[in-house]
């Protein structure tokens, strides 16, 4: 299938133009229909019990597992899935044996999701270290290679930023990392949606990520871990599921990714999940990628036109994905993101977007508008979004 012919797959892009995928993307049908298709003709619970249901609800919980490892280039660590990539982050956060003087270093441009984690660890006398970046927020590699001292027990970045579309250099971060022996975890809930991620090739020991932002269900997301962390977390929750035995003395926790998945899982989730991966698959990352940076261009030069307007992360398209934040001089971003609903029905974010420490650094009150764009969106969108910002600008 052609990007172009996707949009009949999605209901939303047929009456409104959808530019808030950067929060949640919208799903397609194929993805509903296998949630469905569960629901409907094999619900069982899986992991339990042997009649025909529950055989093959594990068979293709377990599939979910295989699939999402394998479109993460993650087939050699473990898959575990949560319910969003905050979790994921709490995860790893709650799950390491913390000592005091411990490091942990990360940057002013993370989303809350991967900033508080790891702020509530000075309770434990943990140091955050939190990296600034350069015009742009995009990170020189020396500000890592400093900061990155033999007592940093872990670093924590984004990939891409939720507020700028920056991508950082995780590559190289890892390579630090490995040299000093910290962790690093990649939040890649930004780029897993929108081109090839291999976890293995970035050299990362954990990838979070949310489902709902890559044509996903709602409340599904993943831990990746290499493949000895299993060994160095402890689960957060534990239960149903978990265990290999039980006394009344003690437990022996089982292992692989059951350790980590607590009591029912979200079992039509995880389909719904594996179901959208196949699709972006189908589809193809790069033509994705591609058809987003076609869109990006468009917005970015239509903007710059603009007087009274300004981009808030790369003005071109090195190193940067499709998500673009701008402000209007003397109109507050939230009555920017309500005329463009009223006048166009263009449905943009704005504000802190999650990110207040990296809104204050950027010395923007009120944030942005923010413009996220996916696969369902169209170049005559964008032009529409571009006249309806002239507009708006010529109302001040
Ligand atoms: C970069 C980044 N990290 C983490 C999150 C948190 O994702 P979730 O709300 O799915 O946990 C988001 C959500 O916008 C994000 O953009």
């Amino acid at each position: 299938m052609k990007i172009e012919d996707c949009i009949a797959d999605f209901q939303i892009p047929q009456y409104l133009h959808y530019m808030d995928s950067a929060a949640t993307s919208l799903i397609p049908e194929p993805v509903i229909a296998s949630m469905n298709e569960y629901d409907r003709h094999y619900r069982a619970n899986v992991g339990r019990g042997m009649h025909r249901l529950t055989r093959v609800a594990t068979q293709r919980y377990q599939d979910a597992h295989d699939l999402i490892s394998d479109f993460i280039g993650g087939k050699e660590g473990m898959t575990v899935f949560t319910k969003n990539t905050t979790e994921a982050i709490t995860m790893v956060a709650a799950g390491l044996d913390w000592q005091p003087g411990d490091r942990i270093v990360t940057t002013v441009v993370e989303h809350h999701s991967n900033l508080l984690p790891w702020l509530r660890l000075r309770q434990k006398d943990v140091e955050v270290v939190i990296l600034q970046p350069g015009q742009d927020g995009i990170f020189d590699i020396e500000a890592f290679d400093e900061a990155i001292t033999a007592n940093t027990r872990l670093v924590a970045v984004s990939h891409v930023s939720n507020v700028l579309g920056t991508v950082q250099p995780v590559r190289e971060i890892a390579a630090i990392c490995k040299k000093r022996g910290a962790y690093f975890l990649v939040d890649a809930a930004q780029s897993v949606p929108h081109f090839p991620v291999d976890a293995q090739q970035i050299g990362c020991d954990f990838l979070c990520f949310s489902g709902h932002k890559m044509l996903g269900p709602t409340g599904t997301g993943v831990l990746w871990m290499r493949d000895t962390m299993d060994a160095v977390i402890s689960p957060l929750i534990i239960g149903g599921g978990t265990v290999d035995d039980v006394t009344t003395e003690g437990y022996t926790l089982t292992d692989g990714y059951r350790r980590f998945e607590g009591g029912t899982p979200n079992i039509s989730g995880a389909i719904g999940l594996a179901q959208a991966a196949k699709y972006l698959e189908d589809l193809g990352m790069d033509a994705i990628c591609r058809h987003v940076r076609k869109l990006t261009k468009r917005l970015l030069t239509g903007l710059t036109e603009i007087d009274h307007v300004k981009i808030h992360g790369p003005q071109n398209l090195k190193n940067r994905i499709g998500v673009v934040s701008f402000t209007i001089d003397k109109i507050h971003p939230h009555e920017i993101a309500y005329l463009l609903d009223e006048k166009a029905a263009i449905l943009v974010r704005s504000g802190d977007h999650c990110c207040i420490p990296l809104i204050r650094y950027l010395g923007l009150e009120n944030g942005t508008v923010r413009a996220s764009l996916y696969l369902y969106n169209t170049l005559e969108e964008i032009d529409l979004l571009i006249e309806t910002i002239k507009e708006i600008v010529r109302m001040v």
